[in-house]
């Protein structure tokens, strides 16, 4: 039985600020922001975004009155959680009016979340292929300002639904799983900003890409030619280019046809993270719609290599083929358009956004004049946060 993603979509808040702008009020050269680490944009998020109005702004896109009826498992991934008990799979299946015969829970992992609800998803599904399964993967990514990490914030959600012959693609049975315990990147308790040892984490991510990989290749037999593309997981754009550059392409020339035609495609798979950011646990998934919105040679019947990495650590290996008539399942105009919309904030607006997350239990109300999204916060009331869904566009 095939198994594996049948729809896929992500969502952002309707703001961003500039790169070159933040890296000159950072005293950096722009080039260091836009090339040395690969973001033109970075997502900004209003305190009328959580992770919860993320997930479901971007699952909304994608659900039917269909899918509602078979969906039976929500699994949400993320390291953002706006709880320490309850799951914030409860709040989207209730805005988005699944049935009450689900199974819903919060899974936690760094930027791994979703790839462990994704493979878990995949064995719900062999031994239930009449139902589907909601994957949501939401973060915002917060290092703090002037920080070294700071060029690498984000926010925003990717949706997937998984069923058996799924349209897009078909997650094949074999991957291969790597975990250290390492302090690399992690948050204690009461902190609202991660703690990073930023270039030991990035030879950390490749390190564990190299072990997948060769695990992988090593069960599988694959060769590069076996694959069409690659996604990784996009802390930062840079950061897949040295995965290709220093383990997938590692032994062939980068001045020959082959070469070129990989970088081409990761080009294609890197495009809207470029403009996003960081959204951790959604970033692998998020540069696969890239990948597949973009690249305008890929057909059915390729296979997709991924590479999973959440620091901690663990990293996964894993791929998929490419669905007959995937295109048309893809949600192109709207992830375009969402983008384009958006509206840039100068950085003293940005630093105001960073300050005003609502971060604690306070009494408040939100203005959500400004937030034209389907669902947003709008406020916390008695230590509960506020949901509230406007009627269909
Ligand atoms: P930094 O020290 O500010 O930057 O930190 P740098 O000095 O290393 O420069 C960055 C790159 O820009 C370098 O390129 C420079 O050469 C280049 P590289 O050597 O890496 O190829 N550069 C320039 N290029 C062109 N023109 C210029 C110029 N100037 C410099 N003028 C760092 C950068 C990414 C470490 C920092 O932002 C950070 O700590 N970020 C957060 C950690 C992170 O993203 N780690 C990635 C791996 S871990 C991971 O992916 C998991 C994660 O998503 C969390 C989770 O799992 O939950 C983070």
């Amino acid at each position: 039985m095939k198994i594996g993603i049948d729809k896929a979509s992500f969502y952002t808040a309707d703001m961003y600020v500039d790169m070159a702008k933040l890296a000159l009020e950072r005293n950096e050269d722009p080039n260091k922001y836009l090339i040395g680490i690969g973001q033109h944009k970075m997502a900004v998020t209003p305190p009328s975004q959580d992770i919860v109005t993320l997930a479901a702004n971007a699952a909304a896109q994608i659900i039917t009155p269909e899918d509602r009826e078979q969906i039976d498992m929500v699994i949400f991934g993320t390291e953002s959680g706006i709880d320490n008990s309850k799951s914030a799979a409860i709040y989207v299946a209730s805005l988005l009016g699944l049935k009450n015969n689900l199974r819903t829970f919060e899974i936690k992992q760094a930027c791994y979340g979703a790839t462990a609800a994704l493979q878990m998803a995949k064995g719900h599904i062999a031994l239930h292929p009449d139902k589907k399964v909601l994957v949501l993967g939401a973060d915002i990514a917060r290092y703090g300002l002037r920080t070294k990490g700071e060029p690498t914030q984000g926010g925003g959600a990717v949706a997937l639904l998984i069923s058996q012959n799924p349209h897009i693609l078909a997650l094949e049975d074999e991957t291969a799983y790597y975990t250290e315990d390492v302090m690399d990147f992690w948050r204690p308790i009461g902190r609202n900003e991660a703690v990073v040892d930023g270039k030991f984490s990035a030879n950390v991510y490749l390190d564990f890409l190299q072990e997948t990989y060769q695990q992988y290749t090593a069960k599988t037999g694959y060769q590069l030619s076996d694959y069409a593309a690659f996604v990784f997981h996009l802390p930062f754009t840079k950061m897949g280019i040295k995965a290709m550059r220093q383990v997938i392409l590692k032994d062939y020339d980068p001045e020959s046809q082959l070469y070129q035609t990989y970088m081409e495609r990761y080009e294609a798979a890197r495009k809207y993270n470029m403009l996003v950011g960081n959204i951790y646990t959604g970033s692998m998934y998020l540069s696969l719609i890239s990948l597949l919105e973009n690249a305008t040679d890929l057909r059915a019947g390729q296979r997709i290599g991924f590479y999973s990495y959440g620091s901690g650590a663990i990293g996964e290996f894993f791929a998929g083929i490419l669905q007959p008539g995937y295109q048309n399942y893809l949600q192109t105009d709207l992830h375009q358009a969402l983008l384009a919309h958006r509206q840039e904030v100068s950085v003293a607006e940005y630093e105001e956004y960073f300050d005003a997350m609502v971060l604690s239990d306070e009494e408040r109300t939100i203005d959500i004049t400004k937030d034209a999204a389907q669902f947003v916060l709008s406020g916390v009331h008695e230590q509960k946060r506020q949901y509230l869904k406007r009627t269909e566009k």
